[in-house]
């Protein structure tokens, strides 16, 4: 570790879902000393009062802006897309900051502008942004000052993909069929996303324009040499948290399911978080965990990978925590071995 002293660690919106997972794992790191938490509507409350699965463990307030950054080592970004590129240019050059929004996150400014809706302020500090999927960026984030995070569908379906697309082993388009949990839609209810809705339904959504497509489009070039074409497909499953995806691939030459299984553990052997099962793997089992699990099935040149996680945490929260681990030279499933329930 470059620090003898216990990292003094802010957080920017943590009253919503990523921000209480944020807590959750923050409060409990053995490297970690929480300093601010920001909210909006909910500044001057109890951590406690509003994520009350955390009565009692913290006796910080939530604030509506940190009173000073000064000896903040590292700052985590839980807010609104478009509001961390208010942010970030007024940092100072010492505080570290990882972004969970999708801000920072494409190079291509008019992609964004695009895909975001909304004009990009902050583009000079993009550049210096590194793409935080831990697995496939280790070396990058280890030297980083600042991460954008990865969405929480661009990483089941990369983590589903690098190997293959990394060994350069496709042929033709790839079909990703993806699905999500409510919670990644934020605390705040929308009329999509009430429980009236949700519950017991089952629904697509953004065909061919979700926002992280080129986000995964940019990072499978820089894993191999992807110039096939993604269709990217998202859908609404009626439970909390999850995400699982199905990737439809060909490869260029047959493959046996043992075939594809070692190379995916060649290519994860240092990947603690990516497990790999028979069969289809199951929200369930990832649930509250920072566990991405994938399982395949093969026939002849058709390859199935299932990729399935939970949005909130190997998604948003827990990879945030996996990149800060790296970032200050801990190892990186330090605080993170979150075990999930059965059942
Ligand atoms: N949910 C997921 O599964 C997921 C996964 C990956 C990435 N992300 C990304 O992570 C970010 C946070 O997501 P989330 O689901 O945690 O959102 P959320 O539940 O809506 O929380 C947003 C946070 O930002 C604060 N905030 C809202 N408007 C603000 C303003 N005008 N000024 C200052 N603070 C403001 C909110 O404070 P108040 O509560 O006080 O209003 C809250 O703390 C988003 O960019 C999202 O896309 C989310």
């Amino acid at each position: 570790m470059e620090k003898q002293h216990k990292l003094r660690i802010g957080i920017f919106g943590g009253s919503g879902y990523g921000g209480s997972e944020l807590l959750r794992i923050l409060l409990f790191h053995p490297n970690v000393e929480l300093v601010f938490v920001t909210a909006n509507e909910q500044a001057g409350k109890p951590i406690g009062e509003v994520h009350r699965n955390l009565n009692g463990l913290t006796h910080l307030n939530f604030v509506k802006a940190p009173e000073t950054l000064d000896a903040i080592d590292c700052v985590f970004l839980a807010l609104p897309h478009g509001q961390a590129m208010d942010v970030v240019p007024g940092l100072p050059a010492n505080v570290k900051a990882i972004d969970l929004s999708g801000d920072f996150r494409l190079r291509d400014q008019a992609v964004f502008e695009k895909h975001y809706k909304q004009p990009h302020t902050a583009m000079s500090s993009q550049a210096e942004f590194v793409y935080g999927l831990t697995e496939t960026n280790r070396e990058a984030i280890k030297q980083a000052r600042l991460i954008a995070n990865p969405g929480c569908f661009a990483t089941a379906t990369l983590l589903g993909m690098a190997p293959l697309v990394a060994n350069h082993l496709l042929s033709g388009r790839v079909v990703v069929d993806a699905k999500t949990g409510s919670s990644g839609s934020g605390a705040k209810a929308a009329a999509n996303t009430h429980h009236p809705q949700r519950m017991n339904s089952f629904y697509a959504y953004k065909p061919f324009t979700h926002q992280h497509v080129p986000e995964i489009e940019q990072e499978l070039e820089h894993v191999g040499d992807w110039t096939s074409e993604l269709v990217f497909m998202t859908h609404s499953l009626p439970v909390a948290r999850g995400i699982f995806a199905s990737i439809y691939a060909e490869a260029k030459e047959e493959m046996t399911e043992d075939e594809v299984r070692k190379l995916f553990a060649d290519y994860y052997r240092e990947s603690f978080f990516v497990r790999l099962v028979n069969g289809s793997p199951d929200i369930n089992w990832v649930k509250t965990t920072n566990f991405c699990d994938i399982g395949f099935a093969a026939r002849g040149r058709q390859i199935v990978v299932f990729s399935a996680l939970d949005n909130l945490v190997k998604g948003a929260a827990g990879q945030a925590v996996q990149n800060m681990n790296l970032i200050f030279g801990l190892d990186e499933t330090t605080g993170l071995k979150l075990v999930g329930t059965n059942p």
